[in-house]
């Protein structure tokens, strides 16, 4: 094994599920052309697993299902089994090891295995040793990027822009393919509404709209036009499902919902990614309204297969099956695998519960093959649809074309991951035209964020590596070379709790991620004054650490951590302009920030080239144009705070405070920045809403348009985004719904006419009896720059 490979943060759990990196050459594009299989071509053809499906064309369901019953019917028992366990490499199960039960015919796939030379034995060992030589699939959770790290969920929904989703997931699919990965368990389409969630940084925010485009786009981007070509993978989305609703934000824990909430706001998203075709699906740790989601009859057979039509494979989340038995649900392993197989778990990932239990379950008749068969005919489908059969090495290439470095910066795209990332920085405040900021005169860069290549890579960074992230300090420095002077100090540490850092820590199983500056705050802050006063303008880069919006990573506070806002306090009484670059991975409490900063820019994690991003920014080279996608509560007691609540009957009105309507008194009324905010360094104004009709027949579509207009001095972009307000139901509906955005480049001084249709499909919902409804009645149809602040028009549907 071999330690150098960055680490993937999955990997945190501690399962060493890592194996080495090859040392070989040429490049994958270069491999694609010419895989000639030659070595493998006798083996193949003696074999009928291996013979039917010709790799030219598009197989037929039709061929695929004879393929593949033909093909269960010649399996043991041990074989079918076999074909439902997807595992981790690590300790546990060295690699001869893992050689012997390839060979043996009893593992579907592994996960975390990226590197080529470890992979392509274990698949010649499927291949060619085993008794039926089924091809094994290689996954790993490409979220954001793979050799080249994007920014993270949050800030790609930012964009607002579809096309830049799907491009990020395109690219991350190319560089996962030349690793031999076959399978990506993304995108994690988990609507996030309590902050304290670590995990709301790998989702795409609050709204069931925006997620749901974004679960497209995603999966367009990884599975291409299908998912069986040397350059594209399967998509697997998570976590199936309502996992971002856990109670109180603390990772794991339960859920409870009512069925019409799932289906109104949760639900949703992973439908899209469904109906995109994605090939699986990563079932949920949490409980549903009691049911862990991995025994859950109705989630995974009444919903997901029966009313969904989902035609893929199930995947177990990371130990799910035996957790079944600390939900309370199994007396032990035996029952949480029956469990588990009867509500419709295909592959169990990373336990060894399938292997043990299901020989003695189906011998006592207690599980029948048939329902053993039905998992593995979903195993066997998603590998024949990735292509697998066809080709085992499909994506893994020739020896002779491995990479001599995986690590290699020329294996990097970091042009679309600059472009992208820009797309994805928030601009919440720019007092007196602080940005952008001129090349000239003396910069000071502080903050603790300042100049650290991992924690801008954010939470899942898959095979980025730290020292290959352009760092803030890098960007500016690139982006100033011989025109201004840059100084810098790091002002404080992220966080200041000991147990915080050694919580950290522990969970990063190789190395610690948390290096503390061991300087007393004061010290730090003396120092970082200093620096600041000799300058014309100060940047500050401050937020969390990216272990703080992780998995695992729930927090009982979302204000700035540790002595960052006392830095940021003595920065601001030097007088010089203040520009906060906030790095952090959920809504953060900054109300003084908003309040103090000069400008203030919400990057997220921007991945590999997020330095260069940044300074584009911040230099004016890109006008910001992302928008907030999700709401920021004031402080934590306002959780959850999302603009799209349900009416109720005493609703707080703005302007007219008192008492007994809902509130809560010590504190500002709705979000510190609402849902689609972002600022730009032009001025737009939307104007002029009109409406083609005031009465609107079932079956038609009316027209809603308003006119932009960039009345500034600078090219940019602007969201314009429609909501759509219900204002009398069978049911309170929600005060507002995102129905529609259009992203629209303007040059200084000119003006689009921007249009929005609307039909049964903008008004529909789920009514009481979870029926899909159209009901007559007003409508409100509103357009803005952001959620709160819209120009609204009303009309009726008769
Ligand atoms: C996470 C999943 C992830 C899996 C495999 C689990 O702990 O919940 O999101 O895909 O590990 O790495």
């Amino acid at each position: 094994m071999d330690n150098q490979n960055s680490v993937p943060v999955a990997d945190r759990r501690g399962d060493g599920s890592r194996m080495e990196e090859s040392r070989n050459g040429l490049s994958r594009r270069q491999a694609l052309g010419a895989i000639s299989w030659a070595a493998l071509a006798a083996g193949m053809t003696a074999n009928p697993a291996l013979a039917a499906p010709k790799r030219a064309g598009k197989p037929s369901d039709a061929a695929k299902k004879a393929f593949v019953d033909d093909l269960i019917k010649r399996m043991t028992v041990d074989e079918k089994i076999g074909q439902l366990r997807l595992i981790s490499i690590g300790p546990e199960m060295p690699h001869a090891k893992l050689m012997d039960e390839v060979a043996a015919g009893r593992i579907a796939g592994s996960f975390n295995t990226v590197i080529r030379r470890d992979n392509r034995p274990l698949q010649e060992a499927a291949v060619k040793r085993s008794r039926l030589k089924i091809p094994l699939f290689f996954a790993y959770d490409v979220v954001h990027g793979h050799r080249t790290t994007f920014p993270i969920p949050l800030g790609l929904a930012s964009s607002f822009d579809m096309a830049v989703i799907e491009r990020m997931a395109r690219v991350s699919a190319v560089e996962a393919c030349n690793d031999g990965v076959d399978m990506t368990f993304a995108p994690m389409v988990d609507i996030g509404h309590d902050p304290r969630w670590g995990r709301t940084s790998e989702g795409f925010g609050e709204d069931p709209y925006l997620v749901s485009e974004c679960a497209r786009a995603s999966v367009r981007g990884f599975q291409g036009t299908s998912p069986d070509k040397p350059d594209t993978i399967m998509a697997a989305v998570k976590h199936f499902a309502l996992y971002g609703a856990v109670e109180g934000g603390r990772d794991y824990n339960t859920v409870d919902m009512s069925p019409l909430r799932m289906r109104q706001t949760y639900l949703p998203p992973y439908k899209a990614a469904i109906d995109a075709g994605a090939g699986g699906v990563m079932v949920a740790l949490n409980s549903i309204n009691g049911v862990p989601a991995t025994s859950n009859t109705w989630l995974l057979q009444d919903l997901l297969r029966k009313e969904w039509g989902f035609k893929g494979v199930t995947v177990s989340d990371h130990g799910a099956i035996t957790e079944l038995t600390r939900h309370g649900v199994a007396r032990d392993n035996r029952e949480a695998a029956k469990l588990s197989i009867k509500a419709g778990i295909d592959l169990s990932m990373a336990d060894q519960v399938y292997l043990a239990e299901l020989p003695g379950l189906i011998a006592s008749g207690e599980i029948k093959m048939a329902e053993i068969d039905a998992c593995v005919r979903e195993v066997l489908g998603a590998k024949y649809d990735m292509g697998l059969f066809a080709d085992p090495f499909l994506r893994m290439g020739k020896p002779e074309d491995d990479p001599v470095d995986v690590k290699a910066d020329s294996r990097l795209n970091r042009q679309p991951a600059r472009e992208i990332a820009r797309e994805t920085i928030v601009l919440l405040e720019n007092r007196n035209q602080t940005l952008p900021l001129k090349k000239q005169g003396t910069i000071a860069l502080i903050g603790p964020l300042a100049d650290s290549g991992l924690d801008i890579l954010g939470s899942w960074s898959a095979q980025g590596v730290p020292e290959q992230a352009v760092t803030l300090r890098a960007g500016l420095e690139a982006a100033i070379e011989g025109k201004a002077r840059l100084v810098t100090a790091r002002g404080s540490n992220v966080i200041d709790d000991q147990k915080v850092v050694e919580y950290l820590n522990f969970l990063n199983w190789d190395k610690p991620e948390v290096i503390q500056d061991p300087r007393s705050i004061e010290a730090m802050i003396e120092e970082a004054v200093s620096v600041a006063s000799q300058a014309d303008v100060v940047i500050a880069a401050v937020g969390e650490l990216r272990g703080m919006s992780h998995e695992s990573s729930s927090r009982v506070s979302i204000d700035m951590p540790g002595s960052q806002r006392r830095l940021l306090q003595a920065l601001k009484a030097t007088g010089k302009p203040l520009v906060v670059v906030l790095m952090n991975g959920r809504p953060l409490a900054i109300g003084w920030e908003k309040d103090n900063a000069d400008a203030l820019l919400e990057t997220w994690y921007t991945g590999t080239e997020g330095g260069n991003a940044i300074a584009d920014v911040l230099f004016g080279d890109h006008n910001p144009s992302a928008k907030l996608p999700i709401s920021f509560p004031r402080s934590v007691g306002q959780i959850p705070t999302y603009y799209n609540a349900l009416r109720i009957g005493r609703p707080y009105t703005e302007g007219k405070p008192g008492n007994y309507t809902s509130q809560y008194f010590e504190e500002a009324q709705g979000p510190l920045y609402p849902f689609g905010f972002g600022l730009s360094y032009s001025r737009f104004a939307l104007k002029d809403l009109k409406l083609s009709a005031t009465r609107l027949k079932r079956g038609e579509k009316l027209s809603a348009e308003a006119t932009l207009t960039n009345e500034g001095s600078h090219e940019g972009a602007n969201v314009v985004q429609l909501y759509i307000a219900d204002p009398y139901a069978s049911i309170a509906r929600p005060v507002k719904e995102l129905k529609g955005f259009q992203k629209v480049t303007l040059k200084p001084g000119e003006s689009r006419v921007v249009r929005f249709e609307i039909g049964e499909d903008e008004l529909k919902f789920i009514n009481g009896e979870l029926k899909e409804v159209v009901e007559n009645g007003r409508f409100d149809v509103q357009l803005g720059l952001d959620s709160h602040d819209v120009l609204v028009q009303s009309f009726e549907l008769v």
